[in-house]
């Protein structure tokens, strides 16, 4: 067994979506040669760790989520040479490579699919779920489940009469089938193969629904989530997962993070007792902005995404903080101000976001308060979600498209957060030397850029720079023990812990002045704000780090 250096609790770790960081060749499309080339932009940052989207084979239907070779490059982005350059580079600045583990489905261009559907039956037909329909005529779906982007999850196979696959996802993902142990070693063998190349770890996709208990229907829950308690943290996922870390991961300094649905404590607590994860994002304070069908938009209550924060501090030893991914809707408009407070609010979620305990995830963009891209048009969206759940608005609610559209724009949409990185105010934000870009540039490219952020020295950038900075040189926002104080009105207190130092962190959620009664003797570490602060009177969206003395 290798010795683990928990290095990942140490680092900040940055998203990388490939598609969209830097197009070095000007064809559009993000790529490996362009985040080597900004690989100095991130050490300056503070990053220890990147995470990659996924760069490999793949049709990109769901942006690489849909993998048809897990270890080749997409031409897309570049070659296998290209790929081992950014590891050596980044390796050269102490940056770690993370990647993403997308294996609870292939896409149906994957040669195991395009096998497995063949006439003539062969070992690739139990790889995935190809089950005959039900009835005589075999033309019923096997069963009643709903794909995760809504509508079913089962689709005819046209060179197989009367059999259908699942995917729990869009329609060319095609659902794995890990009752069979050859695919358990198929995914052993990945992860060596990229692991043995360097990597340090792995992003483990929907990691929570690889293990199928049944394929019974299910008529128990409303039809968005239909078949959600036969998939999702079944008994032998953990025993699969645990397996991948005793056969494979232990041989190496390496760790998993997983995206894991429909959490509670005890879950949580298996996840990481039984060495399944190292760490796992938390889905409950996505809900903040939303009503309790996500695809409605709430309004934002600090409490709602506080208060799930604050919970899985006190669950769990450790786990992986983030507000932003590629899958959610930029955090300063749901969370903060864009008009008034847009930079203090940006920077209150920053220091919230670096203050907490566990290892912090800034997705591309974050750091320079990126917005929604508020100009998106049904014919412009590249999201297949988005798409597949429009079309469900549109026979649900009986809406025209364009209304649907409009719903699922405002919440679900994942284009937003896609849109090509800004990196200045020239073409395309600099994303490229002017060619068309895969999905349309945010024109606030002309506003909100790193060239304009790095010359002001109060501006976003820069304080997530002074606040990555401090964390990574400070043991208390690092190891400290987590104790909530309150989470009253819009105001939000805690405490880090670390050797008898002790760290007082307010916030204050909105854009109106308020009082937080302090009854301690403070130093003022970092704040949002230049002036020495009253704490009878904190001015909106004030955030700020204070050490008890
Ligand atoms: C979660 C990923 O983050 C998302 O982008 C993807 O669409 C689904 N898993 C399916 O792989």
């Amino acid at each position: 067994m290798k010795t683990q250096s928990n290095e990942f609790k140490k680092r900040v770790v940055y998203q990388i979506y490939s598609s969209s960081f830097y197009d070095s060749n000007n064809d559009g499309w993000g790529d490996l040669k362009g985040i080597t080339a900004k690989l100095d932009y991130l050490k300056d940052l503070g990053i220890g760790i990147i995470w990659l989207s996924p760069v490999f084979v793949s049709p990109m239907d769901d942006m690489g989520y849909d993998i048809a070779d897990y270890k080749n490059i997409n031409p897309r982005f570049g070659t296998m040479e290209d790929f081992d350059e950014l590891l050596e580079e980044a390796n050269k600045r102490d940056i770690k490579i993370v990647m993403d583990l997308v294996i609870n489905h292939t896409s149906t261009e994957h040669e195991w699919f395009k096998k497995a559907i063949e006439p003539e039956e062969n070992k690739y037909r139990d790889y995935y779920f190809i089950k005959e329909g039900k009835g005589k005529k075999h033309n019923k779906m096997p069963n009643n489940w709903q794909s995760c982007f809504t509508g079913p999850a089962w689709k005819k196979i046209d060179s197989l009469p009367g059999y259908y696959y699942m995917h729990l996802f869009c329609d060319t993902q095609a659902d794995l089938n890990y009752y069979n142990e050859e695919v358990i070693k198929e995914v052993e063998d990945i992860l060596r193969f990229w692991l043995d190349k360097g990597v340090y770890g792995f992003r483990c996709d929907v990691i929570n629904k690889i293990r199928k208990s049944s394929l019974k229907d299910d008529h128990t829950r409303p039809l968005y989530f239909k078949g959600l308690k036969y998939y999702s943290n079944q008994d032998n996922m953990f025993k699969i997962l645990t397996r991948f870390r005793t056969e494979v991961l232990d041989d190496y300094d390496t760790f998993l993070v997983g995206e894991t649905g429909e959490l509670n404590k005890e879950v949580g607590n298996r996840f990481l007792n039984e060495r399944c994860l190292d760490m796992f994002f938390e889905f409950d304070h996505t809900n903040a902005d939303k009503t309790f069908l996500p695809v409605f938009k709430g309004k934002f209550k600090t409490k709602k995404l506080v208060k799930p924060i604050f919970k899985w501090q006190k669950i769990v030893p450790w786990i992986a903080l983030y507000l932003e991914n590629h899958d959610q809707l930029r955090s300063v408009n749901r969370y903060g101000n864009v008009d008034k407070y847009y930079k203090e609010s940006a920077k209150l979620l920053a220091l919230f976001l670096l203050t907490l305990k566990g290892t912090p995830f800034i997705y591309q963009g974050e750091e320079i308060g990126m917005l929604n891209y508020e100009q998106v048009k049904y014919e412009d969206c590249k999201d297949v979600a988005a798409i597949y759940t429009t079309e469900t608005v549109q026979k649900l609610l009986r809406f025209n498209r364009d209304r649907a559209f409009k719903i699922v724009n405002e919440t679900i949409n994942r284009d937003h957060a896609r849109v090509p990185f800004a990196w200045s105010n020239s073409v395309n934000g600099g994303f490229n030397a002017g060619h068309e870009t895969w999905l349309k540039v945010n024109d606030l490219y002309k506003k909100i850029n790193v060239k304009d952020e790095e010359n002001d020295s109060n501006s976003i950038l820069n304080f997530y720079k002074k606040m990555i900075r401090f964390r990574n040189n400070d043991d208390v926002l690092k190891f400290g023990d987590f104790k909530d104080e309150y989470v009253k009105k819009n105001i939000v207190s805690y405490y880090r812990n670390y050797e008898g130092k002790i760290y007082l962190i307010v916030l204050n959620f909105s854009d109106k002045k308020a009082k937080y009664c302090n009854l301690l003797n403070v130093k003022t570490l970092i704040s949002n704000y230049e002036n020495e602060i009253d704490f009878n009177d904190l001015p909106p969206y004030f955030a700020g780090i204070f050490e008890v003395i």
